[in-house]
């Protein structure tokens, strides 16, 4: 796959008009982690049953065309059918995003779907964010499982030498805040833009209820401290970005990527400690769905389930028009009536979308605060890589097979 080919993403495809544009499909409650911050885990602790392929294949056929499917769990790759159930959405709903979302325990299986997937949906953007907390001792402490650092190295790896080159294939890393890794996270980003081809990197604060209590930490002054100390990698992941596409387009992509990261930012840290109008109407319950796996739905994943898809013949179609949705987003409210404001950024990059007009504006005054932000990178040399690597006391062995 060549570098010469740019793909469309939904982002680009999408019309204004409200209606369901990302499904969040949580494809199973089984998990091989124990992480110590996982806003699911009482969910999973229900041990329900998961939905099986012939309720999904329903999901599917009521649901019309929509753009991005984001897979949730648990843990995607346990959920053996994985790759038959998004090729059976590609088929029906004409997705153009994937998003995969894997704690990285197996690589193998990973390369293997995705490889499958590339050939089996040819038009379709797949996002594979990888879960990566921290330095070796953190990373394992925070996610429960021992070894789980290198596994995940692993995959990171493996991703790289299959779908380094492949511009269908976005490759992120997803780490979650918490008061296990705050004070390692600016170390974290450089080490990870460094030693790793991927396309970047996001950072979360912790939300929501965590299995273990008290790892929320962050405040909108720490957060906001976070946020500018690590602006600069972003400029290094835009500058790749740019750099791949080349020209005009990818100008562009990286005043969009920049400015859209930092909205998102501050989005976030405005509503860390207390709720704030986000000066756009969230658009849950109209453009999302949020389908839990044992079949209770949701306009969003903070929200209480509204209902079960199994009350409803599991008709996407009949469950977006139900009365309960429709009271749902009533409640959510909108504009200066809206009552509920939260750090999701899945949730404030897909209303950043829908309200154009309001959040142009903002998505470059992002931009200019990133570039005010800018330091150039040239420090992260070599030197500066294995300093990190002593300071974590990474193990130099496990890593020479890596790079
Ligand atoms: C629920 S997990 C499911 C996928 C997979 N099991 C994993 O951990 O990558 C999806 C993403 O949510 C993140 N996450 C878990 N708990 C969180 C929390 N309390 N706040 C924010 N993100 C969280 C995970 O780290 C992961 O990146
Ligand atoms: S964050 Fe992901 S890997 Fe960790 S326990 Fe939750 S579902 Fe499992
Ligand atoms: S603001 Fe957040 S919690 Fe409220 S509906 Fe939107 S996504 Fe859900």
């Amino acid at each position: 796959m060549s570098n010469s080919t740019h793909p469309t993403s939904s982002f680009q495809k999408m019309s204004m008009k409200r209606k369901l544009e990302s499904v969040f499909l949580f494809v199973t409650g089984k998990c091989n982690a124990k992480c110590a911050m996982c806003f699911y885990a009482d969910d999973m602790d229900a041990k329900k049953q998961d939905l099986n392929f012939d309720e999904m294949k329903k999901l599917s056929e009521t649901a019309g065309e929509f753009n991005r499917l984001w897979l949730s769990g648990g843990e995607p790759t346990l959920r053996i059918d994985l790759p038959e159930i998004v090729e059976m959405f590609y088929k029906n709903n004409k997705i153009k995003d994937v998003n995969m979302p894997t704690n990285g325990l197996m690589p193998d299986r990973v390369i293997e779907w995705i490889s499958r997937l590339r050939k089996s949906c040819p038009n379709c953007i797949f996002t594979v964010s990888v879960s990566l907390d921290g330095f070796e001792e953190i990373h394992d402490i925070q996610r429960g499982v021992p070894g789980n650092f290198y596994k995940t190295l692993e995959t990171l790896k493996k991703l790289d030498k299959y779908f380094g080159n492949d511009p269908m294939v976005i490759k992120n890393i997803a780490t979650v805040v918490t008061k296990y890794n705050h004070d390692q996270i600016h170390d974290l980003m450089t080490w990870v833009y460094g030693r790793f081809n991927i396309t970047t990197h996001t950072i979360e604060a912790a939300r929501g209820v965590t299995r273990e209590k008290g790892v929320k930490i962050l405040t909108e002054t720490s957060l906001k401290k976070l946020q500018n100390e690590v602006s600069p990698i972003y400029s290094g992941y835009a500058e790749r970005m740019k750099t791949a596409m080349k020209g005009l387009r990818g100008k562009i992509a990286k005043i969009f990527y920049l400015g859209l990261i930092r909205t998102l930012y501050n989005v976030r840290a405005d509503n860390i400690d207390k709720p704030t109008p986000w000066g756009m109407n969230c658009t849950a319950g109209e453009t999302t769905l949020v389908i839990d796996y044992d079949g209770r739905f949701r306009s969003c994943e903070l929200r209480d389930p509204i209902g079960n898809v199994r009350d409803y013949g599991c008709n996407i179609n009949d469950m977006m028009h139900s009365e309960a949705m429709k009271k749902e987003v009533e409640t959510i409210g909108s504009g200066y009536k809206a009552n509920c404001w939260c750090t999701h950024g899945c949730w404030i990059i897909s209303s950043i979308i829908f309200n154009p007009r309001k959040m142009l504006f903002k998505i470059y005054k992002g931009y200019r605060q990133a570039q005010k932000l800018y330091k150039p990178l040239n420090f992260i040399d070599e030197t500066y890589l294995k300093t990190l690597e002593e300071k974590y006391r990474l193990d130099e062995k496990k890593l020479s097979q890596l790079f």
